[in-house]
Formats: C-alpha cells, sequence, structure tokens
C-alpha cells in the first residue's frame, strides 16, 4: 500500500554502485538533515552529537555503513545487521516498558536504514482498528468492512501505510483506552514513521484528496480537533474528540501516553481520576476515567508541560461530527460537479496514481464554505455493538453512514469508471466520456 518513491529511484542508484550512492546520500542528508533534525525532533536532546558525528562520517564514502547500505540498503528484504535499539533486551513493545531517549534511537535506525531517509520527517502510518470478536450489531461486521475499505482506498490514494488491529493488546485497556498500547507498539515497530495516526473504526475520509496540512504541525507532538478555550475555560470535554489524533513518533509522545494512560483501567489511580475528571468537566456524563476527558484535564490543567505541545485543530474537519454533515454531502458533491463543468482539466481521465496533482489543480476552485468534509465520525452511532446513544435513531445512524460510505466511494470509484447516483444507494452507473460535462 505504501508508496515510496524513494525505493523505486534508488534500484537505479543502486545499480551504479557505492560512490555514486555516497553522492546521493550527502546530497540527501543535506537537505533532510537541516529540514528534519530541527523541525522534526523538537526536544533538545545531550546525545545529539553523537547522531551528527555518525551523520557526518555516512557522507564518507568509505564508510562501513555506506556499505552495508549498498547492498542491503535498497532491498527491504534484508534488515541492516549493525545493533539497533531492537537489540537491546529492555526494549519493550508495551505501555509498561518504559522506553528512553527514543528520538535518538530512531534517528540511528534511519541512519542505518537510509532508504527510509527521503520523505521521514511526513511519513505517516496509519492506525485504527476493532474489537476481537464479532460485531452484535447484524450489520456492524459489514459496516467494519466498508470503514476499513474506506481508509484503505486513502492510503493508497495517499502511500501511506495502514495497521488494523483487532486483538487488545492489555487485557485491562479495553475500548477507548484499547488504542494506546496500540499506537506505543506501532511507533516502536515503524522507526521510519514520524507520525502515527490513530483513526476509530467509526470514523471515515470523506475527501479523499485533503492532506494534513503538517507544516503547521513543526512546534506540536499531538494533533486533535477542538476547540482550546472551551476546552480551557470551559472546562468542556466535548469541544474536543480523542477517536482520532495524529501523534509524533517521539520521546515526548512517549511520556504524554505513560502519563495518559496512568488514568486507564489498568491503572491503580483509575478510580481517583474518574472522581478528579468528573469534578472538573461537568460534561462528563459517568463515572468511569475516560481517555478524552483525561487529553481535556491534560490540556487544561498541565499546560505548560503538556498542553502547549498539543494543537486543536479547528480550521477543517479533523473528526467532523456526522450529525452536522451527512445531510451536505449531495449539495457539495453540486459543487464539485460545477467546478468540473468549468474547467475541462478537472474533468481529464487519468490513472489513479496521478490523482494528486488533479486534487491540487482543483485545490483552487474549492471554497471553504461548501468543500468536502475531510472525515466524517459517527460519534455515538456505535456500528459494531448497534448501542446508539439514545438521542439519535438508529435509522439517522444508518442511513448517515451508507450516504457517507458511497459519497467517499464516489471519489475513489471516479477514477475506476464508475459512481454511486443516489448516495443511499450501493449501485453504480459507468460514468461517460468527459463526466459531468
Ligand atoms: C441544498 O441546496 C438546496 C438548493 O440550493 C437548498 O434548498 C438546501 O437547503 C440545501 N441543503 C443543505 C443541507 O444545505
Amino acid at each position: 500500500m505504501a508508496r515510496f518513491n524513494s525505493r523505486n529511484n534508488s534500484s537505479i542508484w543502486f545499480s551504479d554502485g557505492c560512490v555514486f550512492l555516497g553522492g546521493v546520500l550527502a546530497a540527501v542528508f543535506v537537505v533532510w538533515g537541516f529540514s528534519s533534525f530541527i523541525a522534526a525532533f523538537p526536544t533538545k536532546n545531550p546525545n545529539s552529537q553523537s547522531v551528527t558525528t555518525k551523520l557526518e562520517s555516512l557522507k564518507r564514502p568509505d564508510s562501513a555503513l555506506i556499505c552495508a547500505a549498498c547492498t542491503h540498503g535498497a532491498d527491504l528484504r534484508h534488515d541492516c545487521p549493525e545493533k539497533t535499539f531492537y537489540d537491546d533486551p529492555e526494549m519493550g513493545y508495551t505501555l509498561s516498558k518504559p522506553m528512553n531517549n527514543w528520538d535518538n534511537k530512531r534517528k540511528e535506525w534511519l541512519l542505518r536504514h537510509p532508504p527510509f531517509i527521503p520523505g521521514a520527517e511526513t511519513r505517516i502510518l496509519i492506525v485504527t482498528g476493532s474489537q476481537p470478536g464479532p460485531c452484535q450489531n447484524p450489520i456492524g461486521d459489514h459496516l467494519l468492512l466498508r470503514f476499513f475499505k474506506n481508509k484503505v482506498d486513502y492510503c493508497r490514494i495517499h502511500g501511506y501505510n495502514i495497521f488494523y488491529n483487532n486483538v487488545l493488546f492489555h487485557k485491562k485497556m479495553d475500548t477507548y483506552w484499547s488504542k494506546y498500547p496500540m499506537v506505543k507498539a506501532a511507533m516502536m515497530a515503524h522507526p521510519e514513521a514520524e507520525w502515527i495516526w490513530w483513526i476509530d473504526s467509526d470514523a471515515m475520509f470523506t475527501d479523499m484528496d485533503f492532506k494534513l496540512p503538517l507544516h503547521r504541525y513543526n512546534n506540536h507532538n499531538l494533533i486533535v480537533h477542538g476547540w482550546r478555550r472551551l476546552v480551557e475555560e470551559g472546562k468542556s470535554s466535548m469541544a474536543l474528540n480523542a477517536g482520532v489524533f495524529l501523534i509524533r513518533n517521539c520521546q515526548w509522545s512517549l511520556d504524554f501516553m505513560d502519563k495518559w494512560a496512568s488514568m486507564g483501567p489498568q491503572s491503580p489511580d483509575y478510580k481517583k481520576w474518574g472522581q478528579i475528571q468528573k469534578k472538573l468537566f461537568k460534561d462528563k456524563n459517568f463515572l468511569e476515567s475516560d481517555d478524552q476527558v483525561g487529553l481535556a484535564y491534560l490540556i487544561s490543567e498541565e499546560k505548560a508541560k503538556w498542553g502547549n505541545k498539543i494543537y486543536l485543530e479547528t480550521e477543517y474537519e479533523f473528526s467532523g461530527y456526522w450529525k452536522n454533515l451527512v445531510d451536505t454531502y449531495e449539495n457539495i458533491t453540486e459543487r464539485y460537479s460545477e467546478v468540473e463543468r468549468g474547467e475541462k482539466r478537472l474533468r481529464k481521465r487519468h490513472a489513479e496514481m496521478v490523482r494528486e496533482s488533479y486534487s491540487e489543480m482543483r485545490e483552487k476552485y474549492v471554497k471553504k464554505s461548501w468543500r468536502r468534509p475531510f472525515i466524517t465520525h459517527f460519534t455515538g452511532c456505535q456500528p459494531c455493538n448497534g448501542n446508539h446513544n439514545p438521542k439519535y435513531s438508529g435509522d439517522d445512524c444508518w442511513n448517515g453512514m451508507e450516504k457517507a460510505l458511497n459519497f467517499a466511494d464516489n471519489q475513489v470509484l471516479r477514477n475506476y469508471g464508475y459512481v454511486h447516483p443516489n448516495l443511499l444507494d450501493s449501485s453504480v452507473s459507468p460514468i461517460p466520456f468527459d463526466y459531468p460535462a
């Protein structure tokens, strides 16, 4: 699913031998070194000197590391023989195994695996998952499959990797707490990824073209949808959503997750945290400590320690509330069609792999007031167990999901020559040449 441009290109470089490769890598390091080592790893680390020294040694064509890269680096079926953090018996994937000095360990791993260096500072791994057993809702598993298909489509279009997990990594950390052990394990398993993007199983992409504005997050390590003032001053835990978050693969995030998860059901302080959360956040309507209120607590009460590194996004629907969105899809479809009727280049048929260039071209015509919502999140609908929040009718939830899934699917099927003419109907029609002129 992932597209590593470096891999395609490097197969050409590698056949030309070490010296040329050394030059190419040196060039890559200069560009990458400045932008990423400074911007992407904001924590000051006393050991950064050793990494810089290694970086220097890598530029020398006689370096043993370069030769290791020549023989194995481009071939993903080979690992580098030198020791990395994986060889440390103390290193573990569970939340209970502390990890120190992760930023340097990650950097060193990257230095030993140069094919992953180009693009490292923006590389994203999507992590999502669902419960270990079958869904109680008779259509639950079908819905989850379609929600997953939607994420796979998005990943294929943008060249991201995805990890779907459906086992509990910690017996006591179930439901909304289950994601933290998964995110930690994903960080350990993917040192090549700068960001881990958790997306709940009931959230989906409804703009297949929009990409995260990562440049905005250079000084932040955790991005969630929400309104800072409502969280900090209004003590509202509904003013943010912890079901979709982007977290930097760095030491700060590991420390933050330790803190965050210390409010979870595996912790001796679970009960105490439930009381603290309930007392402070009046909109919390149950006693058990939960991760969303936990996050709101850390943003508002431990602002200097954690809150300042957390970005609350409101500029676009990073986790859009479905109730406000599902009735807008038809009109939005019409607006996008109008744009395409007015610009022949946007109607040009093209391969899915070159789709991003058309998305960029369309961007200047799209207005914020009617742009497709990036993510539609069916909060409270519970597609798998079917126990939706009583304030919604089940039909609202199921029809809303059907519409959203077909709305997103239309954006994908366009490249395959088909369209769902009716968003409430999964059947499709072939699209004619020059559609939608
Ligand atoms: C969609 O557009 C129609 C016609 O312009 C308008 O009457 C309707 O209110 C719009 N629906 C929504 C949900 O915005």
